[in-house]
Formats: C-alpha cells, structure tokens, sequence
C-alpha cells in the first residue's frame, strides 16, 4: 500500500502523513527532507547553487530515515541532520537544489527502494504524479499562501526569522516547485484536492481517513 500526499509548502502534509501512518500502522517517508538533505551536503562544501554541483558527488550521499512514535529524523551518510534541514538557511536554497535532475534521481532510488517492501505514506510534491504514479491513494493539500504562513511562522522561532520572511519564502518556493521543468509541484488527476485553509489538523485528517476507509 502506498498512499501519496502531495501538496504546496507548509500545507500540512507532513503532519497529516504520519497520521495517516501511526492510524494504519504503515511505514513514513518523508521525501522534502531528502532534497534538504542533499542541499545541506553541498552547502557544507560551500556549494549553494545546483549549478554547481559535481554529479559523482551524489554516489557519496546516502540518506536514511527512521520513523518512530511521531518523530522522524533523518541521517546524511549515517549523521544525524533531522534539526539542521530545518534551517532557513537550507530551506532558501532547497527549491533550487531539488530542480536538479541528478538529484531527484538520486532522490526517487531512496524512496522506492524504501518502500518496496512495506507500506507506506509518503509526503511530497510529486509522489503522486511521478514517484508513484500507481499509488493506491492519493492526496493534494493546498492552502491560502497567508494561512500557511502564519501556521508556519507560529511553530518556529521568532528570533530567526520574521513572518514577511517566512511568506516570501514560501511563495519563491511554490513558484520555482511548481515551474521547474521536472516533475513540477502539481495535482496528479486522479488526486483527491483538499483545502486546508479553513480546517483543523483534525478536520483534514478525518476527510483523509473517510476517503482511504470508504
Ligand atoms: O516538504 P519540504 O518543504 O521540506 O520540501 C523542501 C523542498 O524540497 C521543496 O521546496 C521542494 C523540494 N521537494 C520536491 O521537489 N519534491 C518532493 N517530492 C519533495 C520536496
């Protein structure tokens, strides 16, 4: 069982995506991190722009994930980095990271080899349409840009970073996701649309769960 939830940034998915894992039991992959993952791999070599990337570099990256009573953390080549992707540092650069062919494919071989043998719930932005074309089901949350934002900006820290910041970023990075020629940030045709914007954690989940059950 693959179960794809796919969507626009800081629109829940996450969230909703190990809900949907701890109720059934499944398996949480998580694959927006990967991309910052490898981001964080190049910027620690001083590499900020994909452009500059050096493709064999990629066969040195491997990525793991572990799921455990609703904490996901994530390890670059065996280190521990679930704190330092989040950092708005890495989330100003991921987008252009993630535009990289080499490094969706790099990407997709993790999470298909992933989930190969066990069920899963997988969040992104092209799960659905690319990933896992096939996947038994699939969601697309989306939401006003300013709903996310203050949703967003209220889980974090306020001395990094102010609520502006937090919108602007998170418009450059639905623009450049959803215009980049490769698998574009989209709703795949046969995915279930939910607009999350006047909904609670609650509420989105139990229209999920009414659509997987029925
Ligand atoms: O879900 P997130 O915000 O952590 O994802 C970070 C970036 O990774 C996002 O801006 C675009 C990219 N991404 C992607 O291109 N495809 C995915 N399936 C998941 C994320």
């Amino acid at each position: 069982m693959i179960i794809a939830i796919d969507g626009e940034a800081s629109s829940g998915k996450s969230t909703q995506a190990k809900k949907v894992a701890d109720y059934f039991g499944y398996s949480y992959l998580d694959s927006g991190a990967f991309y910052r993952a490898i981001t964080l791999f190049f910027k620690k070599k001083g590499i900020s722009t994909a452009n500059r990337i050096n493709k064999n570099d990629l066969n040195k990256i491997s990525l793991n994930s572990k799921y455990n009573d609703g904490k996901n953390s994530i390890y670059l080549n065996d280190e521990d980095v679930s704190n330092d992707i989040r950092s708005i540092g890495i989330s100003e650069i991921v987008s252009d990271f993630a535009k990289e062919k080499t490094v969706r494919e790099h990407v997709y071989k993790h999470l298909r080899e992933f989930s190969k043998n066990q069920s899963t719930v997988i969040d992104g932005r092209d799960i659905g349409t690319v990933v896992f074309p096939n996947a038994d089901f699939k969601f697309f949350l989306y939401a006003k840009p300013e709903i996310r934002a203050k949703r967003r900006f209220s889980e974090i820290n306020k001395d990094d970073i102010n609520y502006d910041s937090v919108l602007d970023n998170l418009n450059y990075r639905d623009t450049t996701d959803s215009t980049r020629k490769i698998a574009p940030l989209k709703k795949a045709y046969d995915a279930h649309s939910i607009d999350v914007s006047d909904l609670s954690i609650d509420q989105v989940f139990e229209k999920v769960l009414s659509i997987i059950e029925k």
